[in-house]
């Protein structure tokens, strides 16, 4: 069975008091839309469509970002969740199969979860996502008629006896996408909120005689995103998943309670993560490297071997090839450190290519940036620059060279030379002593 993915993203968000629209809000690195994106990935959906709203550009370039091929809708007027999904339907008007209808500010709906409901659809024509809520509060209501889903209620519809049920909505829902349209044609808005109900679809299709079955999750894969606080208590709830998965994935983490992770970090099997680590977007770690502690990774691969840190700062582009070194106080960004090359201490790799087994001294720098363009730095295998070097690019260092301590590199080194680029040493004898004695002589008067 093929599905159709369309995820609903128009809402404002008035409680996250913010500009941005609600769904653009990040957790783990990703924007919440991304997540639920995500999420609806796992059915290897033939088609997604993005409904948005408030502020749509923004959220259709998020979207875009994550995924070339999904199709952004923009609902102008926010006039329910039947109206959002309606939005959808001429872009999906030729498309046989599933549709599935998530909320772009719902990110933990499990993939088994959604699977689930797939299956269920052999059986049942609608399948709506259901949990046992702790404090339905303001949910919608599943009223059920033995194993069947009769219809759902609306809290501000409910009576008190609906309100008695804890059976709740998630929002999710699965029909055959021609049947879902047809029913969203028949909704309307005559109820306490002014508002078309995509929840009206269940009474409207036990009335055309079709079948209605409820799939339940536990309530925390149904968490909603609707404040500062609960986006804050989500990003929470990922990191406590993201620390437990790669727990048993095999990775040693000393204080999982202290290492952050992105949505879409890799780390492989026996790969030691010490504390306070933070994960920004696309790192992969490879088996058998370390991260020490305080070091912070985005945009970057470290292979097998690679001790990072402590105190390290990888940016995007850097890679690190195995039983490489990038100790404390170094930054890293768009650069190869190939096989068992060190960059121990203080330093700034830039816009560099550094070969096989070079060691580059304390301090060093690539000083890649004239103030309006980047250059590149290439240093051969083999090369030990001296402390302290600066490197002008765009400058190349030929294998089995060396820089002397404190120079200042503007011209190419080749193969196996020594550049010194540093004024001469001058020795003046006995001069320190006199001027010692100067100056004791002159506080002495002063005071
Ligand atoms: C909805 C459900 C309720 C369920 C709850 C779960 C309906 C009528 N009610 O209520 O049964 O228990 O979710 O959280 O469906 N949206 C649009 N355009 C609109 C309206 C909403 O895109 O015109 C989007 C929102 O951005 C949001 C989602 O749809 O992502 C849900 O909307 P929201 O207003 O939060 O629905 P609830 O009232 O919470
Ligand atoms: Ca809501």
């Amino acid at each position: 069975m093929t599905t159709a993915l369309i995820i609903l993203g128009a809402g404002l968000g008035t409680r996250m008091n913010s500009d941005l629209p609600k769904v653009l809000h990040q957790i783990a690195g990703a924007p919440m839309l991304v997540h639920a994106m995500q999420a609806g990935q796992s059915l290897d959906p033939a088609r997604c469509v993005v409904v948005a709203g408030y502020e749509a550009a923004q959220v259709e370039k998020a979207a875009l970002a994550y995924d070339p091929d999904v199709t952004v809708v923009v609902q102008d007027a926010q006039l329910g969740t039947a109206h959002a999904v309606a939005q959808a339907k001429a872009t999906l008007a030729d498309f046989d199969g599933d549709a599935l209808v998530l909320y772009g500010d719902t990110p933990f709906i499990r993939p088994d979860t959604l699977a689930a409901m797939i299956e269920a659809r052999q059986t049942h024509d609608i399948v709506v996502l259901g949990f046992q809520a702790e404090d339905p509060a303001r949910y919608g209501r599943l009223v059920m008629q033995g194993d069947a889903l009769d219809r759902i209620v609306e809290f501000k519809d409910a009576t008190d006896a609906e309100r008695a049920i804890t059976l709740c909505n998630s929002g999710v829902i699965a029909a055959d996408n021609a049947t879902l349209f047809s029913l969203i044609d028949a909704v309307g808005n005559d109820n306490a909120a002014g508002e078309y109900y995509l929840t009206d679809i269940v009474a409207l299709a036990r009335a055309r005689g079709l079948s209605a079955t409820v799939v339940e999750c536990a309530e925390a894969e149904t968490l909603g995103i609707n404040s500062r606080f609960e986006l804050a208590q989500a990003e929470a709830v990922f990191q406590n998943i993201a620390r437990m998965t790669a727990l048993d994935d095999g990775v040693t983490l000393t204080a999982p309670e202290t290492v952050y992770f992105a949505y879409d970090t890799v780390i492989g099997r026996d790969a030691v993560v010490e504390p306070n680590v933070v994960f920004g977007p696309g790192v992969t770690v490879e088996s058998g490297a370390t991260i020490r502690a305080f070091s912070h990774l985005e945009g970057c691969h470290v292979s097998r071997g690679a001790i990072v840190g402590p105190y390290a700062r990888l940016r995007p582009g850097a890679e690190l090839a195995e039983n490489t070194r990038v100790g404390n106080f170094v930054e890293v960004k768009n650069a190869v450190i190939n096989e068992g090359a060190k960059v121990n201490h203080l330093s700034y790799i830039g816009d560099a290519d550094i070969g096989p087994r070079s060691n580059i001294g304390a301090g060093t720098i690539t000083c890649n940036y004239d103030g309006v363009f980047k250059h590149h730095t290439t240093i051969g295998a083999d090369v030990f620059i001296g402390s302290n070097t600066m490197l002008v690019a765009p400058v190349s260092v030929g294998d089995h060279a060396m820089t002397a301590s404190g120079s200042v590199i503007t011209r190419d080194v080749p193969d196996g030379d020594l550049a010194v680029a540093r004024a001469k040493q001058e020795n003046k004898t006995g001069f320190a002593l006199r001027l010692f004695e100067k100056l004791r002589a002159k506080k002495a008067k002063d005071q």
